[in-house]
């Protein structure tokens, strides 16, 4: 399936893709933020989108992955895996010398899939999504409350 994902920019005027840029951020408010001052990229199967990520540059030399998303039916195919793996490419190939990401404290297969790619946890944003998010979020059973930071060297 990865085989024939094909990994390509947003270009401008294309609708961007709501529907997983809220699986993994559901303050429409922080996505209507960032998208516009970084660039999205999407995965397609089959001409259908199947995935995302977007990638912003927060201070010289250094980008960050501050969304990513696969379809709900299509996760656990190695998909997510080749969309980071892409990400740090492309960060690479931008002459960019880190990559950064941020993940709730209770998001326990992120932490696996970024270390799996290479990213160490650097630092903890503590009390994040309590300050900036107006609704509680749960994930594993657990209060999403603390951001986890992670990077890479490129
Ligand atoms: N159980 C255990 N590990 C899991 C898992 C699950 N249900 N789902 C993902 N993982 C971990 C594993 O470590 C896996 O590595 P492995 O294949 O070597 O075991 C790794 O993630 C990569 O799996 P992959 O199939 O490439 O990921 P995916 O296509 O399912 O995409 C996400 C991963 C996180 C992008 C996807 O689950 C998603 O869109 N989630 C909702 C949005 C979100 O949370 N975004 C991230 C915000 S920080």
């Amino acid at each position: 399936m990865v085989e024939n994902l094909v990994i390509r920019k947003l270009e401008k005027g294309e609708e961007f893709p709501y529907d997983l840029l809220l699986l993994a951020d559901p303050s429409m408010e922080a996505i209507e933020d960032y998208i516009h001052r970084g660039d999205c990229y999407i995965a397609l199967l089959d001409n259908k989108v199947v995935g995302e990520y977007v990638l912003i540059k927060t201070r010289p030399f250094t980008i960050e992955l501050v969304n990513i998303a696969v379809d709900e039916k299509y996760q656990g195919k190695g998909i997510g895996k080749a969309l980071v793996m892409d990400a740090i490419n492309r960060a690479r190939e931008s002459k960019a010398k880190v990559i950064e990401v941020g993940t709730g404290n209770c998001s326990a297969y992120q932490h696996l899939l970024y270390q799996k790619c290479g990213f160490r946890m650097t630092w903890i944003d503590i009390d994040f999504f309590k300050k900036h998010y107006d609704e509680e979020i749960y994930e594993n059973g657990v209060r999403c409350i603390d951001m986890i930071r992670m990077s890479m060297d490129l």
